[in-house]
Formats: structure tokens, sequence, C-alpha cells
């Protein structure tokens, strides 16, 4: 049985529904059961809990033979994965996917990234079989822009003209599931990104083309994203995080690719245009 901690976010409904289609078990773990009622109604088992909890984590790890290990940001993020990971060499576990960050790296100093790489290197002095996902960003960043896209025609972003190599999270979630499927003889580290390197102007133009009218995109200084994220986001740790990443990714720490993706889901990623035609609904 395959476990999905974080069934309820992006990669991992993804992810799971995908095993579930190919005749996996799946045990899926989230604080609220009503978020996790579509993988239910697939056929998953869900355990009502907090992944930083230690009772909730050894009870979620029973038959077990690999973890999806992906949880959302946050100061808990580091503890709570390797929490996960101890407890998973504890109770037999074969396989640990780690979703981490293409931005993980030993020269990361944002918090989002700086912290997965240090619970992949927690990770790798265990002795469990590991494969770690890198994906670059994830185009479903783009839907916090519906209502500014739906109602203004344009989005902002403290980017300038960075590229960066934009992923489908759904994407991502197939990947994963995959690489999960089988135990693999290694353990290996795969950056997962979409076929080109754009910049956010050249997203805008695809969303237009999906859309049928002109999108802009606007180049926002990293102190009005700031502000910004201070309205919306209640927590000061992820406001500054997301703050500090995004100036890395402004300073170029996405624009690299990879054909990793590719070759795992035996075809080219999504790009933005198939991303919108699927989403449009979201933007229209
Ligand atoms: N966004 C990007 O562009 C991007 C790019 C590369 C890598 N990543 C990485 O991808 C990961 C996020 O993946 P995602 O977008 O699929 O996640 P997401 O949509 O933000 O969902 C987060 C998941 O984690 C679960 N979770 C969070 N805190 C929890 C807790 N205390 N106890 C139990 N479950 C908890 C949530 O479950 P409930 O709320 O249901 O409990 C939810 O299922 C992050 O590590 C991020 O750094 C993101």
């Amino acid at each position: 049985m395959i476990l999905v901690t974080g069934i309820t976010g992006r990669v991992g409904s993804s992810a799971s529904r995908y095993l579930l289609d190919n005749g996996f078990s799946v045990r899926g773990l989230t604080r609220d059961d009503q978020k996790a009622r579509e993988s239910a109604d697939l056929g998953a088992e869900i355990v009502v809990g907090d992944v930083s909890e230690v009772t909730t984590v050894k009870n979620a790890l029973k038959d077990i033979s690999t973890v999806i290990l992906v949880t959302g940001n946050g100061a808990h993020q580091f503890e709570a994965e390797c929490l996960v990971a101890r407890e998973s060499v504890a109770s037999g576990v074969e396989h640990i996917v780690k979703i981490s960050s293409m931005e993980a790296g030993p020269d990361a100093t944002a918090p989002i990234p700086a912290s997965h790489y240090k619970i992949e290197r927690f990770i790798q002095d265990t002795r469990l079989k590991y494969t770690f996902l890198r994906p670059n960003f994830f185009m479903q960043n783009l839907m916090l822009f519906a209502h500014s896209i739906k109602t203004l025609n344009q989005f902002s972003l403290p980017l300038g003209k960075a590229k960066t190599g934009i992923i489908d999270a759904d994407d991502v979630g197939e990947i994963t599931a995959r690489v999960a499927m089988k135990t693999p003889a290694n353990s290996s580290i795969l950056g997962l990104s979409g076929e080109k390197l754009i910049d956010f102007h050249d997203v805008a133009r695809q969303i237009s083309q999906v859309l049928g009218r002109e999108i802009t995109y606007h180049e926002q200084s990293h102190e009005d994203f700031h502000a910004h994220l201070s309205k919306v986001i209640p927590s000061p740790w992820h406001v500054d995080a997301v703050s500090r990443l995004f100036v890395e990714i402004a300073d170029g720490a996405l624009e690299s690719l990879s054909t990793d993706a590719r070759n795992i889901l035996g075809r080219k990623p999504n790009d933005v245009a198939a991303f919108m035609e699927k989403n449009k609904f979201v933007f229209a």
C-alpha cells in the first residue's frame, strides 16, 4: 500500500488519482476528511490527523511499502517531514518519494528550498531508498490570479523577465505516482520542468491565446508583492518565506530545464496553453 501525505493537495490528489486508476491501494493523510472526499470516493483509505503528530504518523504508516511525502510549506515542514522519514524507517518502508523543489541545494538561502534541501539530507542519512522530485514553478500558482485575470485582464508578480520551466502540478502528480509504483534499484534525484524556459510575458501570451482576449503581465516590485502577501496570507513566516523565494526566482533560480518529466511521462509535459484549456472555466 502507498501512503500519500498531503492527499488533498495539488500533487497528492493528482498522484493518488493516478495510482487508484491503475489499481494501487492508497492511504491518504489529511487534517480534514471533507477535503479528501474525492480521493475517498475513488477508493483511497483516509487517515485524519496532523503530519506533525507521532501517533498519527505511526498509524498512517502501518503496512505501507512506499511513502509519497508532500506537505504544504510552513515552519513545521522540516520537523514533520523528518518525522515521517524517521517513522518510515521504523515501520519498514521500502521507498520514499519526496516532493522537493528545483531550487533545493546547498546554496539555497530562502527558507522553503533551504528546508527541502535539509530534509533531503536527513532522508539520505537514513537507510531508506529515496527518489527526490524537484519540480520547477507550478502552473497552478496562476490560479491565485484568477480574479485579477477575470476582472482586470492582468496579473502581477515580482519576477521581472526571469524565466522558469513552469510545469503542470497534475503532471508532477502523475510522475510522482509512476515513480511510486515500482521500487527502483537505486535512489535518485530528478528535476521536473516543462519543455521550455519562458518568462511571464510569454505565459501571458499563452493565456491570451486560450482566453481569446489580451492578458498582460505586470512586473511588480518586491515591496509591492510583500505588501500584497501581507494582506492575503495570515502567517508572517509564510509571507517572508514566499517573498524571499521570489527574490531568488527573479534572480534566475528556476532558469533550468530537465528532460526527466518527459522521460517518465512518455510524452511532453503540458504547456501553459494546455493547462489553460483544462482550467479556462476558472479564468473565463
Ligand atoms: N507551488 C510551486 O510552484 C511548487 C514548486 C515546486 C515545489 N513545490 C513544493 O510542493 C509542495 C506542496 O505541494 P502541493 O502544492 O501539492 O501542496 P498543497 O496543494 O499546498 O497542499 C498541501 C497538502 O499538505 C497537507 N498538509 C499541510 N500541513 C499539514 C499538516 N500539518 N498535517 C497534515 N497534512 C498537512 C494538506 O492537507 P490538509 O490541508 O487537507 O490537512 C494538503 O494536502 C511544497 O513542499 C512546495 O515547496 C511547490
